[in-house]
């Protein structure tokens, strides 16, 4: 059977959109199923270019200016830049997430992005493990980590010593102007609390003077540091033991307010390896509190042994650590050690790892 002119060039005109249709149909799904390039970003800043650090959620909300090069500006560290604008996450060298917002559940990982190949994605906290909620849902996904924890891709501690050679350094007699045998300060008393405990026990051998919103003796920040030097002992007593969570309680309320510490938190050697040699005394160092207690008194009336703790300062000077930007910026001076490839496969044992 034939067709006729009129219907042989409609069949043809009718089998040829077809044919258009079932064109465009693959186009589109070519289109959608072949991914569009990831940037390979992997060998790129082995040379000279700038390391770009993407901080994906502001630590608490609290967003800082960004504006100019800010590592090199305050920190006068080179070729970092640090960016928290989103849409930059396929440039990014390094995103680092913060935990403390992941964990309340305020944010979340952007697990649905391509990652770009080479990119790093940062796990960071200042928190002790029992603070960080359960980090066992982030199993194989992050490159490294950011916190307090000397074994930490970035070490970031609440404070450290700088190396400051004095010449000519006054030694003070830093037994004078001192009111109070000990002194605490504690906001948050939890009576399971190993340092509670501690507490408990000292101040049934010696006077401890406690202030903060436990006994309703609240201290204004910038009475903070005045008040502790007038105490020849400070017990800077960190409310979670763990691995190397020593924080500002040593460096900055006992060193900077010129009171001796009376350490608990990890054991000694994690406290030798970042504090200044003979500079505190560890509750772990006595066979009982009572002992402790009498050591202290001792002490506080052996001006030279007292001074003795604090021979460090000719020598050593604190540095404190309060700006996320700066903690941010000093990634990039570690970028080019950080290993090619690493996948932390179980973040919360790495977390709960004991001091060793
Ligand atoms: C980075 O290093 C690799 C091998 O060391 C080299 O092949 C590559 O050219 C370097 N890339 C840049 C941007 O310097
Ligand atoms: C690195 O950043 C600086 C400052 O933002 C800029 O002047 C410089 O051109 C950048 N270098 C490279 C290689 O991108
Ligand atoms: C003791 O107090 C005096 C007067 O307030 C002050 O000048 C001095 O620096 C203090 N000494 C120490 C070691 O804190
Ligand atoms: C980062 O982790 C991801 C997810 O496990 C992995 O695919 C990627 O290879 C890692 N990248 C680096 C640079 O280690």
């Amino acid at each position: 059977m034939g067709c006729d002119n009129t219907q042989c060039t409609m069949k043809k005109q009718f089998y040829l959109f077809c044919f258009c249709v079932l064109l465009l149909c693959l186009f589109n799904v070519w289109q959608k199923t072949s991914p569009s390039p990831i940037p390979d970003i992997s060998q790129r800043n082995n040379g000279s270019g700038n390391v770009t650090i993407l901080l994906w959620h502001w630590p608490f909300g609290r967003p800082l200016s960004l504006r100019g090069d800010v590592c090199w500006d305050r920190y006068r560290i080179p070729h970092c830049k640090l960016v928290d604008q989103r849409s930059l996450f396929p440039l990014a060298d390094i995103v680092v997430f913060h935990n403390t917002e992941l964990a309340h559940g305020s944010q979340e990982l952007p697990l649905e992005l391509p990652r770009p190949k080479g990119q790093r994605w940062a796990w960071m906290s200042l928190e002790a493990p029992a603070n960080n909620g359960n980090l066992k849902k982030y199993a194989n996904i992050f490159n490294m980590t950011i916190s307090y924890r000397r074994d930490a891709d970035v070490s970031v501690p609440y404070g450290e010593l700088l190396l400051e050679k004095t010449e000519g350094y006054v030694v003070e007699d830093n037994s004078v102007n001192k009111s109070s045998l000990v002194c605490w300060v504690v906001s948050n008393y939890g009576t399971q609390q190993k340092r509670s405990q501690v507490y408990q026990e000292l101040s049934a051998t010696v006077p401890v003077k406690v202030y903060g919103n436990w006994k309703n003796a609240h201290l204004p920040s910038r009475d903070l540091l005045p008040v502790i030097s007038r105490c020849y002992f400070y017990l800077a007593f960190e409310n979670s033991v763990a691995k190397d969570y020593i924080t500002e309680k040593l460096w900055r309320n006992s060193y900077q307010g010129g009171a001796l510490p009376v350490v608990l938190g990890p054991e000694t050697s994690d406290y030798e390896a970042v504090a200044p040699p003979h500079s505190f005394i560890h509750v772990d160092e006595f066979a009982s509190v009572k002992e402790l207690g009498a050591f202290l008194q001792q002490l506080a009336k052996d001006k030279k042994h007292y001074n003795e703790y604090f021979a460090w300062k000719r020598q050593w000077k604190v540095k404190l650590y309060k700006d996320w930007r700066e903690r941010l910026c000093k990634i990039c001076l570690q970028y080019k050690s950080l290993p090619q490839q690493k996948v932390y496969s179980d973040l919360e044992a790495w977390a709960y790892l004991k001091s060793t």
